[in-house]
């Protein structure tokens, strides 16, 4: 007879967090959210690789390409850019991180001058930006031609087929900078000529990439920019347990700070496999696995060598999983398992295995939630898909802005790795995810810190300055249905409102 659990599993809805005593240490600008990454043994050593802010983006095409891992490791948290691609486009992406330089930004916004104006309407709004590069190639290191910005036309007066040669300011009239030209001396310039943007050029004339003035401001400061010791920024990609004998390899080639093995199950021997090898071959670079969502699967990957654990099977929100094959477990009850297994764990072996808490976080006090629970950091894809920096493209659905977003198991993804069981030659049997919109909601950083200052401003009611302190003192108290309507704003006639989760 198959063995019943005696609780049922639940999500991050059903609680609420009760505060503690705040004292006067407990202010905002005082909440340390650094989190570790990579196993260590607690109260001998740091983690030998920790992120500024609890948040990871999670392993999806419509989430972690280059753009949103170098706008995330610069506010302190992590991409794990996606596996479902060939292994030399994944480690292009890995490699753009690395090569970031502050303030430098390769452009994405790239034509050829045979191109003509509606491709330059059409690629502005794909890509959201107003500076088109025109480079030989189309691409963002061809041999710059010139640049097209809006103030090179007018769509009223010139027609849609028009070359962009024609309309385009030619390479001749404008100004660039060598590269190896400081951030300062590209502002210096960019004020001196009254200029919007200065493209960055290499001795043979190809483009290594844009500074833009309004950027500078933001680029001078950024406190918890999550960088290696040669001051590149932090790079992490996730895996598959099928080709990691290739992938892995060019990661590392490409600069990759750590991997994460990405799978809906990660409670298998191919999991452990992979562990193995890549501690063997590369005993330095931290790995992750996961998913799981009891204590079993977390000792299970701990013992084969995991520097960290993910936790979630199910709760994504474009995760069909549970309906499909009635697999998962509510979020918030695995994250409290997994985090009982490891606290053991630790009593156990002197090691701490830092867990994250993956998919279901729908508003920002879910965060909360889950680190009260145990969780050491989170992965998140929704939140993340609705930024400017998100791979996908943004549309306009019913007079609202949207971007596309998908599951990895989706049709769309085809990543046969991860969802392998269903697996036919050409197509999949059944879908674990589901394509769709999220509502467009503009720059991460914006976001970003509208949502860790909610973050602090909760654990400091809460009497905590840290994530290992809020742990430790967290209270939390289940919520009946009919109190989650009280928690809305109810028995009023609300004005059009903007919040948003
Ligand atoms: P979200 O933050 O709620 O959108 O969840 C994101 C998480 O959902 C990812 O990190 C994955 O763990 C998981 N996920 C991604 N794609 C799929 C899918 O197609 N089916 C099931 N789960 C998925």
């Amino acid at each position: 007879m198959a063995k019943i659990f005696d609780e049922e599993s639940r999500t991050f809805n059903e609680y609420l967090l009760i505060p503690n005593l705040t004292t006067e240490d407990c202010q905002p600008h005082k909440v340390d959210l650094s989190a570790p990454l990579v196993r260590f043994r607690k109260g001998h050593e740091e983690s030998r690789l920790k992120i500024n802010v609890p948040l990871t983006s999670a392993v999806m095409q419509a989430v972690s390409g280059s753009k949103l891992a170098i706008a995330l490791s610069r506010s302190g948290g992590l991409s794990f850019i996606y596996v479902s691609q060939s292994i030399e486009s994944q480690a292009d992406m890995v490699a753009q991180v690395k090569k970031y330089k502050a303030g430098i930004v390769v452009s994405d916004t790239n034509l050829t001058q045979h191109d003509r104006l509606s491709d330059v309407l059409d690629i502005k709004r794909a890509t959201g930006h107003s500076t088109v590069s025109v480079t030989d190639d189309g691409s963002s290191h061809g041999k710059l031609v010139g640049l097209v910005t809006s103030r090179d036309y007018r769509v009223s007066r010139i027609s849609p087929e028009t070359k962009v040669s024609e309309f385009m300011t030619p390479l001749s009239q404008l100004i660039t900078a060598r590269e190896g030209i400081t951030l300062s001396e590209a502002n210096d310039i960019i004020w001196e000529h009254k200029i919007n943007q200065l493209p960055i050029v290499d001795d043979k004339g190809h483009l290594v990439g844009l500074v833009f003035r309004k950027d500078y401001e933001q680029h001078k400061d950024n406190p918890l920019e999550l960088l290696d010791h040669s001051k590149r920024l932090i790079a992490a990609a996730g895996i598959n347990t099928r080709d990691y004998q290739q992938r892995v390899p060019a990661l590392v080639e490409a600069g990759a700070d750590a991997v994460c093995i990405d799978s809906s199950d990660g409670f298998s021997v191919w999991q452990k496999e992979t562990l193995q090898w890549v501690k063997q071959h590369y005993p330095e670079l931290p790995v992750g696995a996961g998913n799981v969502v009891d204590a079993e699967g977390f000792r299970y990957l701990a013992d084969a060598g995991a520097d960290f654990v993910k936790v979630g099977i199910g709760g994504g929100s474009i995760c069909i999983t549970r309906e499909q094959k009635g697999i998962g477990c509510g979020q918030a009850t695995a994250v409290m398992n997994v985090a009982h297994a490891r606290d053991r764990y630790f009593e156990e072996t002197g090691i701490y295995v830092p867990i994250c808490s993956d998919g279901g976080i729908v508003y920002d006090y879910h965060m909360s939630l889950a680190l009260a629970m145990g969780a050491d950091f989170m992965m998140l894809g929704r939140y993340f898909a609705r930024f400017d920096e998100s791979p996908t493209r943004m549309m306009l659905v019913n007079g609202s802005y949207v971007k596309e977003y998908w599951g990895e198991g989706s049709n769309r993804a085809r990543n046969w790795q991860r969802y392998e069981m269903g697996e036919k030659a050409g197509h999949m049997a059944f879908e674990e995810g589901v394509d769709s919109y999220v509502p467009y909601a503009g720059p991460l950083k914006v976001n970003l810190d509208t949502t860790l200052a909610k973050i602090k401003a909760t654990m400091c009611a809460c009497g905590a300055t840290s994530i290992p302190m809020f742990q430790e003192k967290a209270r939390l108290v289940r919520v009946s249905p009919t109190s989650i309507v009280e928690g809305g704003a109810h028995d009023v006639i609300t004005k059009e409102s903007e919040r948003r989760p």
